[in-house]
């Protein structure tokens, strides 16, 4: 495993860079590092979407497409899905997405 960067910037405008493992959710990365606006109540199984971020149209060309499951939950979230929405818990960190920068919704509920 290795350690990446990651950006999350807040509805607000405040950016909080962090780093997360290879291997693990971006939503484990944030929610270990103690990044607010990511509550992740279901842990990561694709049931709450309370995991959302957006990300910009370079870093969603960086991204695997989002599965069936998680295009059916991104309809469910509290700030209304954008093009770039995506749910941080189907986001797996790899060594491709050093430096990615996301955005948090101003709500998750
Ligand atoms: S943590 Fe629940 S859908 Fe991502």
């Amino acid at each position: 495993m290795a350690t990446i960067t990651l950006h999350l910037q807040a509805a607000d405008g405040s950016e909080k860079t962090i780093t997360g493992r290879t291997g693990k959710s971006l939503m484990q990365a944030a929610v270990a590092a103690g990044v607010d606006g990511i509550a992740a109540d279901c842990g990561g199984c694709l049931s709450c979407a309370t995991c959302h971020v957006f990300v910009d149209a370079e870093a969603a060309a960086r991204l695997p497409a989002p599965s069936a499951d998680e295009n059916a939950m991104l309809e469910m979230t509290a700030t209304p899905r954008e093009a770039g929405s995506r749910l941080s818990c189907q986001i797996e960190l790899s060594a491709a997405l050093d430096g990615l920068r996301v955005r948090l919704p101003a709500a998750q509920y």
